[in-house]
C-alpha cells in the first residue's frame, strides 16, 4: 500500500522476505543502499545515476511470493515497485556477483601494496564483499601505456575495470571534451587522445569517482600516506567564496591532501581543482613559523620569541596615539571580530579593495532587504531558467558553474519524465534529451567556459551588460526603470555584432517568466555596481509577479560575505588622494593588518605611501608576502588547517572548519594572537575568550547578525558516550614510533580545547553529528563510498542535517524601490581596464601551491 510521507509516496518492498518502506521513484540499488544493505556496485554513482555497465549489482527478483525461481536483474537498472520481492542473499545472485568480480579482476594487476588507492579502494571493498578471494587463472595480463595528464592526476590504466564512471563524469557531467574512452579489439582505454594536461577544471574528481587506482592524486603522491595514517578533520575550502566542504588530512605536520566532504546543500560530491590541489600553501617554505621583528634601523626581519613579540606589541599599543585594524576576507569571522574588538568598531577597516567593499556591501544590502532568496548550490542545480550577468563563473566560482551544468538538464528531463522514463536511467534520458537544454543565458565581458551550454550569450562591457539586465527587468515589470539600450557597436550576441538587443531581452524575460524556479546569477566579477543592481531589479520584478525568484551573487574570497556582514569601514578612507597628499594618517599611527596582502587591494604606490605614513605596522599572516615582509612585527597566523573558525560563503551560510593538526613553533589562530595582545596590554574582555565557543558567543552578542553561528556545530564540551570524536582513525599506525628519532616516550597528544574533536585515535568511532565528520568509514567500506552510510538516503542530506546555517534571510513581502540605471562613467569609445579572473592564477593562497603554479603557467600562456 502506498503511503504519502513528506510529499513522497512510500511503498513496501520485500528484501529476503522482510518488508521495507521505501520512497517510490528510485532504483533498487539506491533503495537497498539507503536501507543499509551491503550490495556491491561500480558503475552507478548517486550523482551520475545508472547505466548498467558493470553488472556487479545483481539481485534476484521474484514475480510474487509463490515464485521460487526468480530471475537475475541489475538492481541499478530496476525501478522499485509496490510489493516487489527480491533477494540479495540468493545463492544464484551471489554466484553471479562473484563471477562478475572475477572477470573484472582478470586483467587487474593486483598491485594494491604499491597502489595509492590501496586501503581506501572501492574495488578492494567490493572484492572482499563479494567473496572473491583466490585467483583461478594464470596468463599474461593485458597492459596499457599510461599518460602524462598534467600536475594533478596520475594515470595507471592497467587497474581499470571499465566501469565508465570517469568518462561519464568528465564529459557528461562536467562538460570536458579532451578525455574519452577509446577501444580496439578487447582493449578499452580511458584517457586523452594524446598525452597532455587535462583541461577540465574538475579533473581532480576523477580521483574520487574512479573506483580503483587508475586516477590518483599526484600532489598526494609527493608526500604519500595511507588513509589510515592520516589525521583528518572537517574543513571548508578557502580558495573562493563558495565554501565547498572538505576533509583535510595531515601526517608529520604536513598537510597531505584534500578530499571532498559531502554537503547536500553546497558542493555535493565534487570539488574544483583549485580547491582540491591549492592546499600546499600550508606546507610552503614561505610560511612564517616564529614571530618576526624588524630591528630599529635594519630592514631585515628576525625571528623572535613569542613573549618578546607580545611585549613589543603591548608597548607599541600602549604608546600609540591611534590604532587601526585592517581585517581580511580570507580570515575567519572570529579573527576579524577579535581585531575589531582590539581596535574598536570605528577603527576597523574591512580590508577589501574599495571597489569590492562597495560591491559586497551592495550585494548584502540587496539580499537582506529584498524579497529574492539566495539559493544553496543544490537549489542552483534545481533552477529551470538561469540568467548569468557579468560573471565568468568557471573562473570565479567554479562549483557554481558545475551546478549550472546540472540546471540546464531540468527542463528536458522533466519532459522525459512525462514519457515515464525515470530520471536515474541516465542512458535513456541522454538518448531522449540529446542536445536539448533548458534556458541558460550568459551576459559576460568575454566568452566563458559555460557558453557551450548557453541558449544565447551576450558579450559586452559591464555598462551594456547592466543595461541588458535593466531592460529585462523592465520587460518583466513595466514599473522597473527603463535603461538606455546597449549600443550595437559594442555588443555581440553569439557572434552577431550589432545585433538588435530587444528580441534577446524579450526572449530572456519570457524564459524567466515561464520557469518554475528562475535564477539570476551575478557577482563582483566585472566590478560593476550597475550589473549587481540590474540583477536585483530582475529578481525583484519576478518576485512582484509572484515568482519565487532566486538571486545568487558570486564573491571572490572565502569569508567575503562574513566580513561584509561585519560592517567594517572601506579602505578608500585611508587610501583617498586628499589624505595621501596631506600625509595624514587618519589616526593610523599604528596599523594592524590581519591576513591580508594590501598590495592585492590597491596600487603599489598607494599602499607604499599608506604603510610609510604609519609609525608602526603589525601584521598577522601565514606567509611572507609583500605586506607581511613590511611588518615591524609579523606574527605567525595559523592557516585553515591549523585553526578552528567560521567562514560565511556567498550564500550567507556560516560554516565551521576545524584544526587538522596542532601547529608547530608559535603558529596559532589570529584571534588567539589578538587575545594574547589584549591580555598583554591589560584590556578587558580578553581573558574571557578562553576558547572558540567563548569568542563566538562574544561575537554573537556584539553583532546579532552572527547569532545563528552559535548553532552551526556542537560546542567544545560536546561528547558522545562521554567521548570526543577522534581525528585519527582506529587503524592509525606508528603512534608510539612516529617521533622515535626524537624521543622513545610517547608524547602526550596535543589538547584540543576548541572543539569536540581529539588529536587521538581514541574516542567515539560511530557516526558523529554532520559538522564533525572527520572522514568516511564504515565496516567493509573503506573508500569514499562509505559516505552512503552517513546519508539519510543515498544521494540525500546527511543524517542529522547538512552543516551550516544561513545568516541572510530575504524579506519575502518587501517591495523595495527598483534601482535606476546610472550610465557608466566611461563614455563610449574610451578604453576600460576590466579584470579577467583565472581559476589557476587569480587566487592568492593557491598560488603558493606548486601544482597550481604549473597549471597556471600552462593555461594562462596566452
Ligand atoms: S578508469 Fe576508473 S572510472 Fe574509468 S572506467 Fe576505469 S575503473 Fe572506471
Ligand atoms: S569552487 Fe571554490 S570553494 Fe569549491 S572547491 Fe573550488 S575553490 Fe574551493
Ligand atoms: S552498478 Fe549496476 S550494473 Fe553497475
Amino acid at each position: 500500500m502506498q503511503i504519502r510521507v513528506k510529499g513522497c509516496f512510500m511503498i513496501t518492498i520485500f528484501i529476503d522476505n522482510k518488508p521495507f518502506q521505501i520512497k517510490e521513484g528510485q532504483n533498487l540499488l539506491q533503495a537497498c543502499l539507503s536501507l543499509g544493505f551491503d550490495l556491491p556496485y561500480f558503475c552507478w554513482h548517486p550523482a551520475m545515476h545508472s547505466v548498467g555497465a558493470c553488472r556487479q549489482c545483481a539481485v534476484k527478483l521474484f514475480k510474487d511470493d509463490k515464485d521460487t525461481r526468480g530471475r537475475i536483474v541489475m538492481s541499478c537498472m530496476t525501478p522499485v515497485a509496490e510489493g516487489m520481492r527480491l533477494s540479495i542473499d540468493d545463492p544464484d545472485a551471489k554466484a553471479f556477483r562473484a563471477s562478475v568480480i572475477e572477470w573484472l579482476m582478470l586483467n587487474h594487476p593486483h598491485d594494491c601494496p604499491v597502489c595509492d588507492e590501496g586501503g581506501e579502494c572501492h574495488l578492494q571493498d567490493m572484492t572482499v564483499m563479494t567473496g572473491h578471494t583466490y585467483r583461478r587463472t594464470r596468463f599474461k595480463k593485458r597492459t596499457h601505456r599510461n599518460q602524462y595528464l598534467g600536475p594533478f592526476i596520475n594515470h595507471e590504466m592497467n587497474r581499470c575495470i571499465q566501469c565508465y564512471r570517469c568518462v561519464r563524469f568528465y564529459r557528461d557531467y562536467a562538460g570536458g571534451r579532451d578525455f574519452n574512452v577509446f577501444s580496439c579489439h578487447d582493449s578499452v582505454y580511458f584517457g586523452r587522445h594524446e598525452e597532455g594536461v587535462l583541461e577540465s577544471e574538475f579533473s581532480g574528481n576523477l580521483v574520487e569517482v574512479c573506483p580503483t587506482g587508475v586516477f590518483t592524486d599526484k600532489t598526494f603522491k609527493q608526500h604519500y600516506t595511507r588513509k589510515w595514517d592520516l589525521q583528518t578533520a572537517p574543513s571548508v575550502c578557502v580558495h573562493c567564496g563558495i565554501g565547498c566542504n572538505t576533509i583535510a588530512g595531515e601526517r608529520y605536520g604536513t598537510l597531505r591532501r584534500i578530499l571532498n566532504r559531502y554537503n547536500h546543500e553546497v558542493n555535493g560530491y565534487f570539488l574544483c581543482d583549485r580547491g582540491r590541489f591549492g592546499y600546499e600553501f600550508v606546507n610552503s617554505g614561505k610560511r612564517i613559523r616564529k614571530a618576526l621583528i624588524k630591528q630599529d634601523s635594519g630592514k631585515e626581519q628576525k625571528p623572535a620569541e613569542k613573549a618578546d613579540a607580545l611585549k613589543q606589541v603591548g608597548d607599541i599599543l600602549s604608546n600609540s596615539k591611534g590604532v587601526i585594524g585592517i581585517g581580511s576576507p580570507r580570515a575567519s569571522l572570529e579573527s576579524n571580530f577579535a581585531l575589531r574588538t582590539l581596535v574598536g568598531a570605528d577603527n576597523f577597516y574591512s580590508g577589501m579593495s574599495p571597489q569590492d567593499h562597495r560591491l559586497v556591501s551592495l550585494a548584502i544590502d540587496i539580499l537582506q532587504k529584498g524579497p529574492a532568496r539566495t539559493p544553496s548550490l543544490h537549489d542552483v542545480e534545481m533552477a529551470d531558467a538561469v540568467l548569468v550577468l557579468g560573471e565568468d563563473l568557471t573562473n570565479t566560482a567554479p562549483i557554481l558553474a558545475l551546478a549550472l551544468r546540472r540546471s540546464v538538464r531540468n527542463q528536458p528531463v522533466e519532459s522525459v519524465a512525462k514519457k515515464r522514463i525515470p530520471a536515474w536511467d541516465d542512458n535513456a534520458v541522454r538518448h531522449m534529451v540529446q542536445n536539448e537544454k533548458g534556458p541558460l543565458y550568459i551576459a559576460a565581458i568575454t566568452s566563458t567556459r559555460l557558453d557551450d551550454i548557453a541558449a544565447k550569450t551576450f558579450h559586452a562591457d559591464p555598462a551594456d551588460i547592466a543595461s541588458l539586465g535593466f531592460a529585462i527587468a523592465q520587460e518583466l515589470n513595466p514599473q522597473a526603470p527603463t535603461p538606455p539600450l546597449p549600443s550595437g557597436e559594442r555588443t555581440e550576441v553569439r557572434g552577431n555584432a550589432n545585433a538588435d538587443i530587444m528580441p534577446l531581452v524579450r526572449e530572456i524575460a519570457a524564459a524567466l517568466k515561464n520557469a518554475k524556479r528562475p535564477l539570476i546569477v551575478s557577482g563582483t566579477g566585472c566590478q560593476s555596481e550597475a550589473v549587481i543592481q540590474s540583477a536585483a531589479n530582475i529578481a525583484w520584478a519576478l518576485c512582484s509577479s509572484g515568482k519565487p525568484a532566486e538571486l545568487c551573487y558570486a564573491v571572490h574570497e572565502c569569508n567575503t560575505m562574513g566580513l561584509g556582514l561585519m560592517n567594517g569601514k572601506s579602505l578608500e578612507e585611508l587610501f583617498k588622494p586628499s589624505i595621501r597628499e596631506e600625509g595624514r594618517n587618519e589616526g593610523a599611527e599604528t596599523v594592524i593588518i590581519l591576513e591580508n596582502d594590501l598590495y592585492r587591494r590597491a596600487d603599489e604606490k598607494i599602499v607604499d605611501e599608506f604603510l610609510g605614513r604609519a609609525k608602526h605596522v603589525i601584521v598577522l599572516d601565514h606567509l611572507i608576502n609583500p605586506t607581511s615582509s613590511k611588518g615591524e612585527l609579523t606574527l605567525p597566523a595559523g592557516t585553515f588547517a591549523e585553526s578552528n573558525g567560521t567562514l560565511v560563503n556567498n550564500e550567507g551560510r556560516a560554516q565551521r572548519f576545524y584544526q587538522v593538526f596542532a601547529p608547530d613553533h608559535d603558529i596559532q589562530e589570529s584571534w588567539k594572537w589578538i587575545r594574547d595582545i589584549l591580555a598583554q596590554s591589560g584590556r578587558s574582555g580578553a581573558v574571557e575568550w578562553k576558547d572558540l565557543d567563548t569568542i563566538t558567543a562574544a561575537m554573537a552578542a556584539a553583532l546579532p547578525v552572527f547569532k545563528p553561528v552559535l548553532d552551526i556545530a556542537p560546542n567544545a564540551d560536546f561528547r558522545i558516550s562521554g567521548q570526543k570524536v577522534p581525528r585519527q582513525p582506529h587503524r592509525y599506525s606508528g603512534r608510539t614510533a612516529m617521533l622515535a628519532n626524537i624521543t622513545v616516550h610517547e608524547p602526550k597528544p596535543p589538547e584540543s580545547l576548541d572543539s569536540p574533536l581529539s588529536f587521538s585515535m581514541e574516542g567515539y568511532e560511530g557516526q558523529p553529528p554532520a559538522p564533525l565528520i572527520p572522514r568516511y568509514w564504515s565496516p567493509g567500506w573503506n573508500s569514499v563510498q562509505a559516505l552512503n552510510k552517513f546519508q539519510q538516503e543515498v544521494g540525500g542530506p546527511l543524517k542529522g542535517g547538512d552543516p551550516g546555517k544561513g545568516l541572510i534571510e530575504p524579506k519575502q513581502d518587501a517591495r523595495p524601490a527598483y534601482f535606476s540605471f546610472k550610465p557608466s562613467p566611461s563614455g563610449q569609445g574610451e578604453e576600460q581596464a576590466l579584470p579577467r579572473y583565472r581559476i589557476f592564477g587569480s587566487e592568492e593562497m593557491s598560488m603558493y601551491s606548486p601544482s597550481i603554479v604549473i597549471a597556471s603557467n600552462y593555461f594562462n600562456k596566452s
